[in-house]
C-alpha cells in the first residue's frame, strides 16, 4: 500500500515560501508542498543549489510550480531584496516556511552580527515583518519558524553577545541563543497579530527533531557519519513543519511551539513575555524598522 502523502489538504492556487529550501529538511517541505498542488518559492541563498533542488522537485512532481528567489539571511540588503521579489511574484502570501538556518559556523554578518543570531533571527524576524502585508492579505495564513528543541539548552538572551563576533569555539551556544529567539519572535508576533485584530495569521514554532541533514557539517566526518546513524531522515524531519503550514487539526494554535506534530511546553525562558517584547524591540532597532 502507498504511503500518505504528508499534505492531506489540497493547495491548489496557494503560495509558499520556503526558506532554504535547497537542502535537507527544507527541500523536502517544498517538495511536499508542490506536491500537494502550491506554487513554492524556494528562497535559497545558492542559485546553484536552488536549481538543482527544483530539478528533483520538478522530477518528482511533474507540473510543480516552482520559482526561485536569492535570499541570503546573514544580510540585511539580501532579505530586503528577497522581500520585494517575493512581493512581486506573491501579493497574497499564504505560507511562509522560515526554515533556513545554520549551527556550529562563526563569525559575523555582514551588518556586524553574531553569524548565528543574525541569520537565524534578525534575517528571519525582518523578511517576515517585510512580507506581512502579503501574508495577510492571503488570511488564512500561516507562518512557520524551524526552531529547536536547542532553545532549551540557553538562558536568558545575552544582548551584550549579539553584535560581536561568535565566542565560542563550537558556536553551539550561540545556536541555542538563535533558536530561542525563533521561538520567542514566534511568541510576541501571535501577540501583536492579535492585538491588531488580525484574524487567521497562525504562526508556529518548530522543533524538526533530530535529523541527518547538512546542519552537522561543520562536525569532523568520522563522528558526523555516527552520529547521523541515529537521527531521523529529512522526510521525517519535514513532517512537523508541513502539519503546522497545513494541517486542517493545528488551524488557529497559534503563538505555540511544536514537536512531533504537536504542541509542546517549551523553556521558561521562552515564555517569557516581557523578554519577547524586548527581543522584539531591539531587533526591530537592528533592522531599522519601527516596533
Ligand atoms: N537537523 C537538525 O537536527 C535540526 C534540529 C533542530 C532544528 N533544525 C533547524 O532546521 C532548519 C533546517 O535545517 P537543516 O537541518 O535542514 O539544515 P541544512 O541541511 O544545513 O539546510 C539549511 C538550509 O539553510 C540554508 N542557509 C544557511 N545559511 C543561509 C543564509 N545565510 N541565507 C539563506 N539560507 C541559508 C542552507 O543553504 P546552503 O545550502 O546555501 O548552505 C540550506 O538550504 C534550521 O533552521 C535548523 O536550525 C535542524
Amino acid at each position: 500500500m502507498a504511503n500518505k502523502p504528508p499534505v492531506e489538504v489540497d493547495l491548489s492556487g496557494k503560495t509558499a515560501v520556503v526558506t532554504g529550501a535547497n537542502a535537507g529538511i527544507g527541500k523536502v517541505t517544498a517538495l511536499e508542498l508542490a506536491r500537494a498542488g502550491a506554487r513554492v518559492i524556494l528562497a535559497c541563498r545558492s542559485e546553484a543549489k536552488a536549481r538543482t533542488a527544483m530539478t528533483e522537485i520538478a522530477d518528482a512532481v511533474p507540473g510543480a510550480q516552482l520559482e526561485l528567489v536569492r535570499l541570503d539571511l546573514s544580510s540585511f540588503e539580501s532579505v530586503r531584496g528577497a522581500a520585494a521579489e517575493i512581493s512581486a511574484l506573491a501579493p497574497k502570501l499564504d505560507i511562509l516556511i522560515n526554515n533556513a538556518g545554520i549551527a556550529g559556523q562563526k563569525g559575523l554578518t555582514a551588518d556586524g552580527f553574531e553569524l548565528t543570531f543574525g541569520t537565524n533571527h534578525l534575517g528571519p524576524y525582518l523578511l517576515t515583518r517585510l512580507l506581512l502585508p502579503n501574508i495577510e492579505a492571503a488570511a488564512p495564513a500561516r507562518i512557520v519558524n524551524v526552531a529547536s528543541r536547542a532553545h532549551y539548552r540557553t538562558g536568558p538572551l545575552d544582548f551584550g553577545k549579539v553584535r560581536k563576533e561568535t565566542a565560542t569555539p563550537t558556536g553551539f551556544p550561540e545556536y541555542c541563543a538563535s533558536k530561542l529567539a525563533n521561538v520567542l519572535f514566534t511568541r510576541h508576533l501571535t501577540k501583536l497579530l492579535e492585538d491588531r485584530g488580525v484574524r487567521e495569521v497562525d504562526v508556529y514554532a518548530v522543533h524538526p527533531g533530530v535529523v541527518a541533514s547538512e546542519i552537522w557539517r561543520e562536525i569532523p566526518a568520522p563522528f558526523r557519519g555516527l552520529m547521523k546513524l541515529f537521527m531521523i531522515t529529512s522526510e521525517e524531519g519535514a513532517l512537523t513543519s508541513l502539519h503546522c503550514a497545513t494541517s486542517p487539526s493545528a488551524k488557529g494554535k497559534t503563538g505555540l511551539y511544536w514537536d512531533k506534530s504537536k504542541p509542546k511546553q517549551p523553556s521558561a525562558d521562552a515564555l517569557d513575555d516581557a523578554a519577547a517584547a524586548d527581543l522584539w524591540r531591539r531587533s526591530a532597532e537592528w533592522v531599522g524598522l519601527q516596533p
